[in-house]
Formats: structure tokens, C-alpha cells, sequence
């Protein structure tokens, strides 16, 4: 397809969301069933359930763009998910071959994320609000899987072999996460505002 503009550069980005989410479609019941933990079980199911939802938003996406529902392969997806694959094959230890399936699926969501935080601020710029906040909630839901998995993470740490209990992720520091700058520059501007409203 020739590009000539920025919706053009929208339509391609949608087009490759929209064949990674299909690829993780067909992915998530093996990996839910490669998981030997029942919260990570439960996990990879529900976030396979919200997977199907987020297929049909990005297919009414395609409909706001007046733009057939096609995929454009997304190699990097199809790298992810082989890597997923392969990631519960030859862990002896429990634990590890559950964290070594979160390291994976943890790596799929960060690229959904940058992914569809990237379309949405195209939307943006192209005053397409509707796409803009279908793409903000399926960018949410990733976010979420994200740090749920975290979570289970932290548990399943404890429980290896040289593990000391369990890991409180989330006091880990976050310096280099957007999220994180984000919710500190939330933090400082609300802590400005207070000062600001106590000297008046
Ligand atoms: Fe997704």
C-alpha cells in the first residue's frame, strides 16, 4: 500500500495490531495450558477472553476508517509468540517454567502497549476521538495484564528454590517505565496544586 498520509500511516498500524491480535488469539489456549499455576492458568484465560473483545474493537476500528478488516502480518507478534512457546520447555523446577512464561507474556504486552499508544496518539492528531478511546481501552487492558502478571510474578518468585519470600515487585524502583514517570509527574502536579491552594 502507498503511503501519502498520516491516516494512511493509522490504517497500517491498525492493520498490524489487528494481525497480532489474531495471532495471540490462536496462541493463549496452548500457553494457558503450557501454565502449571492456577492464577496464571486463570490469568492467560481471562486476558484471552479480552483478546477476542479487543479483535471486534479493532474491527470497528476498521469501520470508522471506512477500511476493509485485513491484517498485515506482524513478524515481530509471530516472534513473541514462538518465543512463548518455547519458553515452558526445559524447566525442571515448577516456578520457573510459570516466570518463564510471564517473561514472555509480559514482553508481548509492553509491545501492544507502545503499540497501541502509538495509534492512539496518531488518532489523536487526526481528531479521530471514537478510535482514539477505542484504542485508549484496549491500551488499558494491556496495561492491566501487565500488572497482573507482575503480581503472580512476585508469588511465584517466593516460591523457588533460591527464592527469600515473596518479592514485592511493585517497591521495586520504576524509573525507566513511561507509566511510572507518568504517575510521578501526577503525583508532583497534585502535590503542586495543594501547595499552590494552601498559599492562596
Ligand atoms: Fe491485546
Amino acid at each position: 500500500m502507498s503511503m501519502t498520509t498520516l491516516e494512511d500511516l493509522l490504517v497500517e498500524q491498525v492493520r498490524d495490531l489487528y494481525d497480532a491480535e489474531k495471532q495471540l488469539v490462536r496462541a493463549l489456549p496452548k500457553i494457558a495450558e503450557a501454565a502449571k499455576w492456577e492464577d496464571l492458568q486463570e490469568a492467560i484465560r481471562n486476558h484471552l477472553e479480552e483478546t477476542k473483545n479487543q479483535v471486534s474493537r479493532l474491527e470497528r476500528i476498521f469501520e470508522e476508517l471506512d477500511k476493509p478488516a485485513k491484517g498485515k502480518a506482524c513478524k515481530a507478534m509471530r516472534g513473541l509468540v514462538e518465543e512463548g512457546a518455547g519458553a515452558s520447555k526445559g524447566k525442571s523446577e515448577e516456578p520457573l517454567t510459570d516466570l518463564a512464561i510471564i517473561a514472555a507474556a509480559q514482553r508481548v504486552e509492553h509491545y501492544e502497549i507502545s503499540a497501541y499508544g502509538t495509534a492512539r496518539a496518531i488518532a489523536l492528531q487526526l481528531g479521530k476521538e471514537n478510535i482514539a478511546s477505542l484504542l485508549e481501552e484496549t491500551e488499558d487492558e494491556e496495561k492491566a495484564a501487565d500488572m497482573k502478571l507482575t503480581d503472580i510474578a512476585g508469588d511465584l518468585m517466593g516460591q523457588a528454590g533460591d527464592g527469600k519470600g515473596r518479592t514485592e515487585v511493585e517497591k521495586l524502583p520504576r524509573k525507566s517505565t513511561q507509566a511510572g514517570a507518568n504517575s510521578r509527574r501526577a503525583a508532583r502536579l497534585e502535590f503542586d496544586a495543594k501547595t499552590v491552594n494552601q498559599r492562596l
